[in-house]
Formats: structure tokens, sequence, C-alpha cells
């Protein structure tokens, strides 16, 4: 049946008009004319009443909904303004929205999933690609010794070294992306404890003095840190992120200097790595903390590098709920900085767990 609000406004209408008409007809001494005017009034204002309710409260509310669904189907979410759900008393309208926004999430999940399932793939595909040069290097390697090249002392050594050099970098591939995926899984918990970062930087700066002078570079603190500048963070990882930011100016330096600053802000503690290096062209600079995304491929690996420095990086700074930031000239140089948490000084604490306790020795007492 073809249901519209005239016809349930007509029908209903009828209904009305006869069971008024013939319950007045009961009553005695009602004239014809009378019942006439009743059934036309009681007709007339049933007919306005129902037509006026169904066509703009109740039908006109189901069209909206049938648009929106149509729409959705065709995956247009352009067109009406969602507005909160909460915010008016039709129950219509009310599902209305709750309709558009149930499907706004629900479009929003799938292209998240789509995003996902193309990055999944193009990941895989960079891994077993960047796995499959090591281990190729290796496998000529081997299979040269084999075939022949193993009685020649000098060639054997030399060939032994490479091979050994490209499983070391499969190794510190395998490495780097063993601590990416348990970063990302949560497996591995950050140990937040309060310890000294210029001590830290300290200890990297260190590290890679040989690897400086050898590149004829200079490498050091900004000015002098003669006290301990606490921060509240993971000791380890933060030591990675620093090793992994100021060996990066290192191999990406080809003369000038490398400098750590450290600085006390409010409630945190700012540390950058300043380097006058190749720079970072702009149109990388937001890409540089994907995972095995290099500026210039070949640069990189020649010092057996993996590409996935920075996406530790990134990771390591992320679970501190912080982040890591950058600037960059091409041919200038470049600054990464990050910033943590202040911390407390061993001292400070005993301090604060003394008061603490006399608080509560007072409250006791
Ligand atoms: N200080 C820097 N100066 C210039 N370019 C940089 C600097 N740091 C990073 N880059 C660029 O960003 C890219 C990504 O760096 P990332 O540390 O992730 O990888 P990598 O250094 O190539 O390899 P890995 O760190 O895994 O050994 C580098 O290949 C390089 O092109
Ligand atoms: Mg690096």
């Amino acid at each position: 049946m073809f249901l519209n609000s005239r016809v349930v406004a007509l029908v209903l209408a009828v209904v009305v008009a006869i069971v008024t008409t013939a319950f007045l007809s009961l009553v005695p001494d009602v004239s014809e004319q009378g019942l006439l005017v009743t059934a036309l009034l009681s007709f007339a204002a049933t007919y306005l009443l129902v037509y006026i309710t169904f066509e703009f409260l109740v039908f006109k509310e189901i069209g909206e909904i049938y648009k929106v669904l149509n729409k959705m189907r065709k995956k247009d979410f352009s067109f009406i303004d969602a507005g909160d759900a909460s915010d008016t008393n039709n129950p219509l309208k009310r599902i209305n929205r709750e309709i558009y926004t149930y499907g706004v999430n629900r479009n929003k999940e799938i292209e998240d999933l789509r995003k996902l399932e193309a990055f999944r793939r193009e990941f895989l595909a960079d891994v077993s690609h960047e796995l499959k040069t090591p281990v190729f290097a290796a496998q000529g390697f081997v299979h040269t010794l084999l075939d022949g090249a193993v009685d020649d002392k000098k060639v054997r050594k030399k060939f032994l070294k490479r091979a050994a050099k490209s499983l070391d970098n499969l190794d510190a591939l395998i490495h780097d992306l063993l601590t990416l995926s348990q970063i990302e899984t949560g497996e591995i918990k950050m140990h937040m404890e309060h310890f000294d970062i210029v001590r830290t930087a300290h200890e990297v700066i260190d590290q890679l003095e040989n690897k400086v002078e050898k590149k004829g570079l200079t490498i050091g603190f900004d000015r002098e840190y003669s006290e301990p500048i606490f921060v509240h963070a993971d000791a380890e990882r933060i030591y990675r992120v620093l090793m992994n930011l100021v060996s990066n100016s290192v191999k990406y330096t080809d003369n000038g200097n490398i400098e750590v600053g450290i600085e006390t802000e409010e409630n945190e503690v700012k540390v950058f790595i300043r380097d006058t290096g190749v720079g970072i062209p702009p149109e990388d600079l937001s890409r540089i903390f994907e995972r095995f995304f290099r500026v210039d491929k070949s640069r990189s690996k020649e010092g057996g590098g993996t590409g996935l420095g920075l996406a530790i990086v990134k990771h390591i700074l992320e679970a501190h709920e912080t982040q890591v930031n950058v600037t960059s000239t091409v041919k200038k140089g470049s600054i990464f900085s990050f910033k943590l948490p202040i911390g407390q000084s061993t001292q400070e604490m005993e301090e604060e767990a003394r008061l603490e306790l006399e608080l509560l020795e007072q409250e006791d007492a």
C-alpha cells in the first residue's frame, strides 16, 4: 500500500469523523445538520492535525534518513552538519544524526585500515629489500671463496672481512627492526628514573670521539656544564636517542663541528644537537623519521646505515610523550632537539621523602 502522510491523515480523519458522529448520534435531539457539521469538522480537524504531524515530524525526517543512507552508500559525507545528537528532542532527528555519526566513524575506520594495509605492504617490501642487500653480498663473497678464492691467502682474508661486514649490517638491521616492533607493541616498557643528562651526553660524545677525529671534525658541548642536569626518563633509551642523533650528525657532516646543548626550561629540559653538515632538503624533513627513508641512499649505506635510526628515536620519544624537532638548511647544517620532563637529584628526592615522612608523622600525632 502506498503510505504517505496524506493517506494516513485521510484514513484517520474518516475513522475519527465516523466515531465522533456515531457517538453524537446516540445523544437524543441532535439534528441531521448537526451530525453533518460534526462529521465535517472532526474530519477536517483530524486530517489537518495528522497531516501536519506526519508530514513535518515523521515523514520528513524519515525522508532525511533515507537521503543520509543513500549518500552514505555513495560515500558522500560532505552533505550535512552532524551537530550534536543530544541537542534535539525529535527522536527521528536524533536517529538521523546517530546514523550519520556512525557512518562517518565507520568510513574513517575503513580509510585507516586501508592506509594500514598499504603501509604494511610497503613495509614488507622495504624489509625484504633491506634484508636482501647484506645477504646477497655475504652470499657472493662466500660462494666466490668456495669456488676457489679460498686458496689465495690475501683474497681469502679480504673476502671474509667483507662477508663479516655484510653480516654485521644484517645483524644491526634485525636488531633495529626488533627494537622498533618491541617499542610499538609496548613489549619494551620505559623504566623511568631520575638521571643526569649531562653525563649521558658526555658518554655519547666520548664514544664517538674516535670517529669524529678520524673525519677531522670536532665535537663538544655548546658551553661548560659544571652542574648535573636531571631529567625524568628512561636512561638507557635516552642514551640510544642521543647516540642515534649525534652519530647521524657525525655521519652527515664533512667538516666543521658538532655541538650538544642542554637548556633548562620551567619544567622541562631541552636537549639539542647541532651540526654543520650536509643538511636536509625541506621536502624531506617530514619523511626522515619514516622507516628506511634516507635522503642520500648511497651515503647512508656507506656508513652501514639501516635507515631506522630516526624511526627508533621518534618511537622512544613518543613513548616518553614528547617528540623530536628538526630544523635544517641544505649545506649549512641541522639542529635536532627534544624535550624531557625535569628530574630530581638523589638529594632532592631524599629531601622530599623526608618532608613527606615528617608530614605523615605530624598527621599521626
Ligand atoms: N644530522 C643530519 N644531517 C643530515 N641528514 C641527516 C641527519 N640526520 C639524518 N639525516 C638524514 O635522514 C636519514 C634518516 O636517518 P636515520 O638515522 O633514520 O637513518 P640512517 O642514518 O641512514 O641509518 P641508521 O641510523 O639506521 O644507521 C638519513 O639517511 C639522512 O639522509
Ligand atoms: Mg642514523
